[in-house]
């Protein structure tokens, strides 16, 4: 008989790394402030089953960029980690640098499966998940009916932040239509907006989880950082389909961001 148990996911978003570790963006270090939310995870979960990226990875559309954060990945961790592209990234790049199959949009870990749709749309900030990565979502969720986990980078619902939302996901309505109609669906989490939010929505219980850098203030119409600390996600998967799950910041002694900055 197969073994049941919890399983330990971690959800880090928005890295905005650059090839040159002395980068800052937005007055933060991407780099420094990415490796000290990696050492938090590990002091804080010495088991991890998986590790999911939602976006925004590198700043610069750079390969090296990419080929270090999955060096840094895998001398860190010895789970899986896989990774979707935001409108930051080069999905190109991405996919020249992964030797180590980070890109993998469906899948599962014991009790518990995993959908990471790219919502990104070429040159432009806003999402949309294309007709065929929705096709290919509904033939496995119908085929496969474990308890399910779906990722995106850019937010299927509003945020209350007009400047925000106007980059969500285009096709949400239609999107998350499909997505209700496979009741083993459980939670949907994404990244991009640089902030933490959950709320529950006919059985699926909404995310989005904060940057391994800087934050944005939540529920404002104009572009505005917030001081909140940089952090990530945390989620214990239940076999029966239950989970918890939490946003740990990390702690920081030069926190810095440049409150005059109006984008980025
Ligand atoms: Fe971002």
């Amino acid at each position: 008989m197969a073994e049941h148990k919890t399983l330990k996911v971690i959800q880090i978003t928005d890295t905005h790394l650059f090839q040159d570790e002395v980068c800052s963006l937005q007055g933060m270090n991407t780099f420094s402030s990415f490796s000290i939310a990696l050492n938090k995870i590990k002091e804080d979960h010495p088991q991890i089953d998986l590790i999911i990226v939602t976006g925004d990875i590198a700043q610069d559309h750079n390969i090296h960029t990419y080929r270090k954060f999955i060096e840094v990945m895998c001398q860190n961790f010895d789970c899986p980690v896989h990774w979707i592209p935001g409108n930051h990234d080069s999905l190109p790049a991405m996919r020249d640098a992964d030797t180590q199959n980070f890109e993998n949009p469906l899948f599962d870990i014991g009790d518990w499966q995993f959908v990471m749709l790219n919502s990104g749309v070429y040159g432009k900030v806003h999402g949309f998940v294309e007709q065929q990565s929705i096709d290919n979502m509904n033939n496995y969720l119908e085929d496969n009916k474990k308890p399910t986990l779906i990722c995106f980078h850019h937010h299927p619902i509003l945020m209350d932040s007009a400047w925000i939302d106007t980059q969500q996901i285009r096709n949400s309505d239609y999107l998350l239509e499909q997505i209700h109609n496979h009741e083993h669906v459980k939670i949907i989490t994404w990244g991009h907006v640089h902030q933490e939010s959950q709320k529950l929505i006919n059985g699926i219980e909404y995310m989005s989880t904060p940057s391994t850098c800087f934050q944005f203030k939540p529920k404002q119409d104009q572009y505005q950082l917030d001081n909140r600390l940089p952090g990530f996600r945390w989620f214990e998967l239940n076999e029966d389909g239950t989970f918890t799950t939490g946003v740990s910041r990390v702690d920081m002694q030069n926190y810095q961001i440049d409150e005059s900055s109006t984008g980025y």
